[in-house]
Parts: structure tokens; sequence; C-alpha cells
């Protein structure tokens, strides 16, 4: 196994099988500590981590805010509105001075590149808060969530919607974890290509499987789990008319959920555009464990901001 100290997290496949299965068992462990009331630990003491954000957040920044200071550590907020960033300077300097001060930087970007650009200019743990091309931190508590539920076993996820960020790393991951992983979206919106190779070489190994099947109601047939995410993201606002047009049809209603396991989980990365990707009753349903999801943020996190830095 790897030695995960020092390393960045910017994509689900900067990690193997093993390093995955690491983080799972140190976040139960966690978790399990949190529950017995012993929250605080010092995996982080005397360390300072950058939370540096170019887009809003609820759950990112509180999960890792609290993580880090339930670790020992001290959280810095940093928007980037309101730093010299604004006003011209690069985040290669940027990044260079925040390696003198702090210990590690979580980012959430526009582009993926701007975080390939912070761990490239600092010699500190790069982690994705969320970019234009995946979401690691979210599909690693997703995966963590569907095994605390339905323990470790090969599950059919389906994915419905936008091939985003969230897809992206959703697919990757499930190809390592050994996974079958259905993305259902419209032809012009599927996965990132790179990214869909990527994750079919590695099923080759797995044993996993990755298909895109762009008819819902065949995609969610028989699914374990039915995920879904907002049609408009982060920075998507001016395609709203265009993108409301062409996704009703990967709705997560009553129908579709009818289709899937009676056992299916419903999950969400949230926030969720309530009665756009998914209907009120099938969020607040007894399928859905989308706040389960949103829990397990902080103890997959608190693993990984342990083993990186
Ligand atoms: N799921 C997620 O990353 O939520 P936030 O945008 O609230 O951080
Ligand atoms: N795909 C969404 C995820 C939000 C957590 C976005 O990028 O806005």
């Amino acid at each position: 196994m790897r030695n995960l100290k020092g390393k960045d997290l910017l994509s689900i496949s900067d990690l193997n099988r093993e390093e995955i299965e690491e983080i799972f068992y140190l976040a139960k462990k966690l978790k399990t500590l949190f529950y017995l009331g012993k929250r605080e630990c010092d995996y982080l003491k005397g360390k300072t981590v950058a939370l540096f954000f170019e887009k809003p957040s609820t759950r990112t920044r509180i999960s890792f805010e609290v993580g880090i200071y339930q670790l020992g550590g001290h959280p810095l907020y940093l928007n980037a509105q309101d730093m010299q960033l604004k006003r011209g300077e690069t985040i290669g300097d940027t990044a260079r001075v925040l390696e003198r001060y702090v210990d590690g930087i979580m980012a959430r970007v526009f582009s993926h590149s701007t975080l390939e650009e912070l761990a490239k200019y600092s010699n500190i743990p790069v982690i994705n808060g969320l970019s234009d091309l995946e979401h690691p931190c979210q599909v690693l508590s997703d995966y963590f969530t569907i095994r605390e539920k339905k323990g470790n076993k090969k599950l059919k996820i389906v994915y419905l919607g936008d091939g985003n960020n969230v897809a992206n790393s959703l697919i990757l991951c499930g190809s390592l974890l050994g996974m079958e992983v259905i993305c259902s979206s419209p032809k012009d919106f599927y996965p990132n290509s790179d990214i869909l190779k990527k994750a079919m070489d590695i099923a080759k190994k797995t044993g996993a499987k990755i298909e895109i099947i762009e008819n819902p109601k065949e995609a969610v047939k028989d699914a374990d789990v039915l995920y879904t995410d907002v049609w408009i993201s982060m920075g998507q606002e001016e395609e709203k008319e265009k993108r409301l047009k062409i996704f009703p049809p990967y709705q997560l209603n009553r129908t579709l959920l009818s289709l899937a396991k009676e056992d299916v989980m419903v999950m969400h990365c949230l926030p969720a555009h309530r009665g756009e990707e998914i209907t009120d009753d099938v969020m607040d349903g007894p399928n859905s464990i989308v706040f389960d999801q949103s829990e397990n943020r902080l103890h997959v996190q608190k693993a990984i901001l342990a083993l990186l830095i």
C-alpha cells in the first residue's frame, strides 16, 4: 500500500482500491468514536487547513470546518472573492504563499485546472472539494454510506440525469470498487469521455461494469441504488432554460422508483432542486438515504484529512 501522507486528492483515480478501503476503515472508526461521544482527537493537532472556495457551499464547507476542528486542527475559510486573486494575483503565486502558512488546502473551484495549479505550485496536499470535473469527497462518502447500508457487495447503481462532476466521480469510484454503474443521461450530457474510458479500463481488472443507457426506464430496472443530482450545476445558470426542456424524462419520481428493486436506495449529493431532478415524495420517502450521505461527509473527510495531512 502506498502511504497517503502528503498526497493530493484531485480525482478518485488518485486512489487505488486499497487506499479507498483504508479511508473507509478509518472513517468507520472515527464515526464509531464520534457516536461514543469521543469527538476530539489530535490527527491535525497544531495544523491549519485552508478551505478555498470559488463557489457557494453548505455541506462541504461545514463538514470540513467541523471535521478539522474535531481532528484538533484549525480550518481557515478563504473566499476567493476576498483574496488578491480577484485583483489578478495568479493561482500559482497564491499556492506558493499558502504553502508557507498552512498544512493542506481543500479547494472548490470552477475549473479543474485550478486544482492542478494549486497542486503544482505547492508542496502540501490539495483536496478537491468539487470542480467542474469531479467531486471525489462526495462519492467516497456515498460509497461509504452504501457499504454501511448493504455491506460489501456488487450492487447495481443507476445515476440519472446530467453526466456532471458527481457522475464522473461516481463512475470512477464504482469501477475501482467493482460495482455495476449505469449512467442514464441524454446524448449531449454523457459523463466526461476520458473518465468513462478510464473507468471502463479499470472495470476490466476489477470486475466492475460501466454502462451508458440513455433510456431512463430501461436503465433503472432492478437497480439497488438510484442516484441523481441537479440538472443545472453551479456555473451553468445561463443554460437553465435549455436544460429544463431536456432533462424531465430523467426526473427521479415515483414511476422510475417503481421500476427499481423494492428496497432500492435513493441518493442525491444535495442541494436538491425539488420538483426538478427529484420529487418531494421520493426525496422524503422511505427509500431515501440522502441525509445519511450528508452526515457521512463529516466522517469520511475526517479520515481523508487524517491520512493525507
Ligand atoms: N454536496 C455538496 O457538496 O454540497 P455543498 O454544495 O452544499 O457543499
Ligand atoms: N453538480 C453539482 C453538485 C453540487 C454539490 C454542482 O456542481 O453544482
